[in-house]
């Protein structure tokens, strides 16, 4: 997993919206777990549930959540068996007033996106430093690509105006490489996005690039954001129906 997130792995708000999640999980759920530090949080305050008595199924989002969940006492299934995913909970790396998002930093966004697309609720945990007033104010949005089409997804994003960038692994001296096999190219807007027909436009755009798997853009599939504070409390934002 790219490391480079502003989040520590004990930051106190975090932990607290991971455990105002658990609210939303009740017995005999099938529970979409999402990637990264927030996430990790999350599945260690469930692993803890399952361990006194819980009984939940969890469908993994990354090789990483897989892994964690195992260890923490979360029997795993796949999309494939069929359950319904009543609720995953995730992080993300932008969170707009209308709860768009940007995800994907973390490098999982194309199976955050088929269990978050495969649920009937997703709820998202952040720290305070995600809310931003418009997508792309962090700086990047990831796309997923299929290795052979790096070249000229690199020609279509800039022609539609992007700078962008191959993600490269930790050690960096090779391509970052997802869990299915590709790499990611991260973008940067010029202008900042007016408003979230502007984001759907720009979605549309990318994805009609051939060798894109995904956007990191997830625009309207959040219902919750557990926002949590460094003083260990969590505000919560709902999305307003359109
Ligand atoms: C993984 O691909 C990402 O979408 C993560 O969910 C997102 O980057 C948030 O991660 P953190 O909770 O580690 O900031």
């Amino acid at each position: 997993m790219n490391t480079s997130h502003s989040q520590n792995d004990n930051d106190s708000g975090v932990l607290a919206a991971a455990a105002a999640a658990l609210e939303f999980v009740s017995d005999g759920m099938c529970v979409g777990l999402g990637s990264g530090r927030a996430s990790s949080a999350f599945i260690k305050s469930l692993g803890g549930r399952c361990r006194d008595g819980l009984r939940v199924h969890g469908v993994a989002t990354s090789a990483a959540s897989a892994t964690l969940a195992t260890s923490v006492g979360i029997p795993l299934i796949g999309i494939e068996d069929g359950l319904v995913i009543e609720l995953t909970v995730d992080g993300a790396d932008e969170v707009a007033p209308n709860l768009d998002l940007v995800k994907g930093w973390g490098g999982a966004l194309v199976r955050e996106r088929i269990v978050a697309t495969a649920s009937t609720r997703q709820v998202i945990l952040v720290g305070a430093d995600k809310l931003v007033k418009t997508i792309g104010e962090r700086g990047r949005i990831p796309v997923e690509v299929i290795p052979m089409a790096q070249w000229p997804v690199t020609r279509g994003l800039k022609s539609l105006g992007l700078v962008s960038t191959l993600r490269m692994a930790s050690t960096g001296a090779s391509p970052y490489v997802t869990d299915n096999g590709n790499v990611i190219i991260d973008f940067a807007l010029r202008e900042p996005l007016v408003d979230g027909a502007a984001a759907r436009s720009l979605e549309r755009a990318v994805l009609d690039i051939v060798g894109v798997v995904d956007t990191g853009l997830f625009l309207g599939t959040a219902d919750r954001v557990l926002v949590g504070r460094a003083d260990g409390s969590v505000a919560t934002l709902l999305r307003i129906a359109s």
